[in-house]
């Protein structure tokens, strides 16, 4: 972990950091590229360690990420904007490991739920490790005491995404498994609460059909990262790329990119990590 305190000060000219566990993070950089249209970014995804957020131990997550960080640190960035839920359940605060560069984690989409839940009823899908934490059904009830939350745990959705078995009968299976509450109790509103799941979406609007809302709580993520960097920290011309680095398996994230980004816009490359 990092000792001292580096004060690198944020610069415009500089790309904007984003961390994930693997591919998941992809649909939250499809979010920030579309806001963003000027900005570069660096994307680096742990494919060789995921998933997260089923087995390994916060100490684990909050290792791993460091490395991450740290690696993005040393090539230079003017801010990280944390792409997974799984590491966000951490804090931002506890992920800066010396920086003096904003950290964005991910929304809780809270406000987004309720004013698009008509009976208050709403899911949660995550990570057992996210879903672990609870911050997602207690920031809702601590708005809205009214609220009926629902929490699902989905352990298997991130190896089968990783593994891209779209359109597969164990998908399809899989989905029916972790909706099942969802419909018994007849939520009407769902958050992807994993930046994975969004790869999967219209299959699980399939199952829960027309009258449930899905939200993705990437594009208020966005947002945030917007609102925190500022005009002063904002490019304003120029078209950004995004370098997309990850560290195992590059040619199956470039397979799995190309269903959510405009791969004109991206570079991918294998990396190993900074040792800590
Ligand atoms: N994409 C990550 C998230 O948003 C988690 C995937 C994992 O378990 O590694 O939670």
């Amino acid at each position: 972990m990092k000792k001292e305190v580096k004060p690198e000060l944020p610069e415009k000219k500089l790309p904007i950091g984003v961390i994930d566990s693997g591919v998941g993070g992809l649909s939250v950089l499809k979010w920030l590229q579309e806001k963003m249209p000027h900005e570069d970014f660096i994307y680096i995804g742990d494919t060789a360690r995921c998933p997260y957020g089923n087995a390994h131990s916060e100490d684990e997550i909050l290792e791993f990420s460091a490395q991450m960080i740290d690696t993005l640190g040393q090539k230079g960035v003017k801010a990280f904007v944390v792409a997974c839920n799984t590491i966000s359940m951490l804090g931002g605060e506890n992920l800066r490991f010396g920086y003096e560069l904003p950290v964005i984690t991910m929304s809780l989409g809270t406000q987004i739920l309720l004013n698009t839940s008509p009976t208050k009823k709403i899911g949660i899908m995550a990570t057992p490790f996210t879903i672990s934490k609870d911050l997602h059904r207690s920031a809702i009830l601590a708005a809205d005491a009214s609220a009926d939350v629902s929490v699902v745990g989905c352990p298997d959705f991130v190896p089968l995404i990783e593994g891209e078995k779209f359109g597969s009968l164990k998908l399809r299976m899989t989905i029916t498994k972790y909706c099942k509450e969802f419909r018994e109790k007849g939520v009407d509103t769902i958050i992807l609460s994993c930046t994975h799941y969004p790869f999967i979406r219209e299959e699980i609007e399939k199952e829960m059909g027309p009258g449930v809302h899905i939200v993705d709580p990437a594009e208020q993520t966005a947002l945030d990262v917007m609102e925190t960097l500022g005009k002063d920290l904002l490019k304003t011309e120029g078209a950004g790329k995004a370098k997309i680095c990850c560290t195992a398996d590059i040619s199956r994230v470039r397979r799995l990119a190309e269903r959510i980004l405009d791969l004109k816009k991206c570079e991918f490359s294998e990396i190993k990590l900074v040792e800590l």
